[in-house]
């Protein structure tokens, strides 16, 4: 087994693999109302491909653990198989969607062994939700949670973003109704990763406010437990056994715990969120080359991964690809 280790002493276990870059909501903090230049079907990875690319990971490379991701996964219509091949390898499966559509496909998601779901919702107040996705889809998203809890897959969490005027004054209802409903709600800080590069540090709404926010209804402590290389910091909910997570990317960088690696829909392998350099399997595996020769192709990559994001430094360079076409 060839570890994906980095000059800085971390390895790479946890490969986030996205299937599609499209997306059927057009969230302002991600895409533009019209939608962006998709990737031709022709550079898109085939379902073939893809599962060849994961079972390398697998079983030569020491990838434990697969997440699916977008754009939107539901739209891709070999998920389900993907999934269940990937499930077969004997590795950890989970998805992150926005649940449109979920409804109809988590029973067939969680047969092909689908672990765990992470579903994106920033608000419960459908003018809120139709303000920031573009789309009128509150009710679909709450089906589609309700939907995958039946069939089995848990823990169920979900991923908010607060936008400074927009929905920056919801979150204790936010957690309220996620509390009221069982699922596990975490609040991530806006990252400079959108299509239209207009995020603002001084617009994103910081974990000390979401904290603060949180505080005037609920207390929240230290949740304790050893954190790894989860990106959330955890939090009791009034002395628990609930809690509430803060995924603080830009105010306190998780990238020294870091065992991510990424895989685009087209192919490109990503050492970091915020890689600048991606290594491209796809022009590899269709020029012939073996498994061996994909496999040291990724060692390789994931050696230049950086010591972290780098938001701060002066030579902060936002990366080409948006957070669509990455899957976050
Ligand atoms: P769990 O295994 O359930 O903890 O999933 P996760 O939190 O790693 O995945 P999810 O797709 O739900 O991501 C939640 C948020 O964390 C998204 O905004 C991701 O972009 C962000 N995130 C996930 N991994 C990283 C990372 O390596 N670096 C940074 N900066 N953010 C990340
Ligand atoms: N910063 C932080 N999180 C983001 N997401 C999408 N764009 C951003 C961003 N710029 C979230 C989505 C989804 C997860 C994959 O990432 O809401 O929950
Ligand atoms: Fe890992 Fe890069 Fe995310 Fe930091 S920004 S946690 S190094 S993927």
């Amino acid at each position: 087994m060839l570890p994906l280790a980095d000059r800085f002493g971390r390895v790479a276990k946890d490969l986030r693999v996205s299937l599609t870059d499209r997306c059927n909501l057009r969230c302002s903090y991600c895409m533009p109302a019209e939608g962006l230049d998709w990737l031709p079907d022709e550079q898109t990875l085939t379902d073939d491909e893809i599962v060849r690319l994961i079972t390398i990971g697998v079983r030569r490379l020491g990838i434990a653990e697969v997440r699916f991701t977008g754009g939107e996964p539901l739209v891709r219509r070999g998920l389900v198989d993907i999934v269940r091949r990937t499930h077969e390898l004997g590795v950890e499966t989970s998805l992150t969607t926005n649940a449109l559509g979920l409804a109809r496909t988590a029973t067939a998601l969680r047969a092909a062994g689908l672990d765990r779901i992470n579903v994106s919702l920033d608000s419960v107040r459908p003018e809120t939700f139709h303000e920031i996705t573009r789309r009128d889809r509150l009710k679909d998203v709450v089906a589609g949670l309700a939907a995958a809890r039946e069939a089995g897959l848990a823990p169920l969490k979900i991923n908010a973003v607060l936008l400074r005027g927009v929905n920056d004054d919801q979150a204790p209802e936010l957690l309220r109704w996620t509390l009221d409903h069982g699922y596990d709600l975490r609040f991530i800080e806006q990252m400079p990763l959108d299509a239209q590069h207009g995020w603002s540090r001084a617009e994103m709404i910081t974990a000390d406010e979401i904290f603060e926010r949180l505080g005037a209804e609920f207390t929240l402590t230290p949740h304790g437990e050893a954190r790894g290389s989860d990106p959330a910091e955890l939090f009791d909910v009034d002395g628990g056994p609930a809690t509430v997570g803060i995924i603080a990317s830009v105010t306190r960088p998780f990238c020294g715990d870091c065992d991510r690696v990424r895989l685009t829909a087209d192919g490109q392998v990503r050492n970091c969120l915020f890689a600048r350099e991606e290594s491209d399997l796809r022009t590899a595996m269709r020029a012939g080359a073996s498994d061996d020769e994909l496999a040291d192709r990724w060692v390789t990559a994931m050696a230049g991964k950086r010591a972290g994001h780098g938001i701060d430094d002066e030579s902060f360079l936002q990366p080409d690809r948006p957070m669509s076409a990455i899957g976050g």
